[in-house]
């Protein structure tokens, strides 16, 4: 009954962490492609290439359904996927819908056609590559009206976190900040539209300012992979054995994603 859960790197921990609290007894199948990091900076082409030879991988330790938890990937490759690559007894999904029915206050999965919803002003942060595939502004215009995004591409952040550079991390997200308040000053709303981002959360709250509501993409896909679980349950896959992968040095990645989570991880060679 395992589900494969991918990020470029150490960001899509921060999902692994929620899922695994939500969902204590489904075993999860880490992939994180650390030797390709950072995916914010790559073509369209490139992560679609990366993220189905990362997601084939999973299906091979019996995961059946992957969660694309990076951003950049489920915003520049995951249509293509989707549309074009996927055979039907497999699911691939994003973490940005889900994101996006909690901003624009709908139940899971409904798909009911655009309509006005309260938050007007939304800033999102996010990799370069996600601000220019412009996925984010196409999922919220099927669901919503007269809404007003800001996206701010925080280039040189995730290095920043993947190296374990805090004080450059930080530096970077009060820049970033400033930058899209000169644009948007006064936003209701703040996307952290990378799984890297929530690690640096407290940095981005005290940067934005009080009465900004911050969105904890994490928890939201937690709740929504237990709903989809619910009503899909056969894509639970056969494999039983939770396990973390990588492309890049296992010995060094386990230190970092150690220090992340604040309890042990060790990764295995891909
Ligand atoms: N953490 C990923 C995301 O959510 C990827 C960041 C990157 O590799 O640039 O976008």
């Amino acid at each position: 009954m395992a589900v494969g859960i991918f990020d470029s790197g150490l960001g899509g921990l921060t999902v692994l962490d929620a899922v695994s609290k939500r969902l204590p007894e489904v075993p999860f199948v880490y992939y994180g492609d650390n030797a390709h990091a950072p995916y914010g900076v790559r073509t369209a082409d490139d992560i679609y290439r990366l993220t189905c030879g990362a997601v084939t991988r999973l299906w091979d330790e019996g995961c059946d359904l992957v969660i694309l938890a990076c951003n950049t990937a489920s915003a520049a490759a995951l249509k293509r996927m989707q549309e074009t690559w996927l055979p039907k007894e497999k699911r691939v999904l994003g973490v940005f819908v889900p994101l996006i029915e909690a901003l624009t206050e709908r139940q899971w999965g409904d798909n009911s056609p655009p309509r006005e919803v309260e938050v007007k002003h939304v800033a999102l942060f996010a990799t370069p590559a996600t601000v220019a595939s412009r996925a984010f502004q196409r999922e919220l215009a099927f669901r919503a009206i007269g809404v007003d995004v800001e996206a701010q591409p925080c280039g040189g952040l995730v290095d920043a976190i993947e190296q374990g550079d805090e004080i450059l991390a930080e530096a970077l997200v009060r820049s970033h900040v400033e930058a899209l308040k000169r644009r948007m000053p006064h936003p209701q709303a703040a996307i952290l539209g990378c799984t890297h981002y929530p690690l640096m959360e407290r940095v981005f709250r005290e940067a934005l300012g009080e009465g900004v509501q911050v969105y904890s993409q994490a928890r939201l896909v937690a709740e929504s992979l237990a709903d989809y679980l619910i009503r899909r349950p056969e894509f639970l896959g056969p494999g039983q054995v939770a396990r973390f992968l990588t492309t890049g040095d296992p010995a060094s990645v386990s230190v970092h994603a150690t220090q992340f989570l604040r309890r042990r991880i060790g990764f295995e060679p891909v």
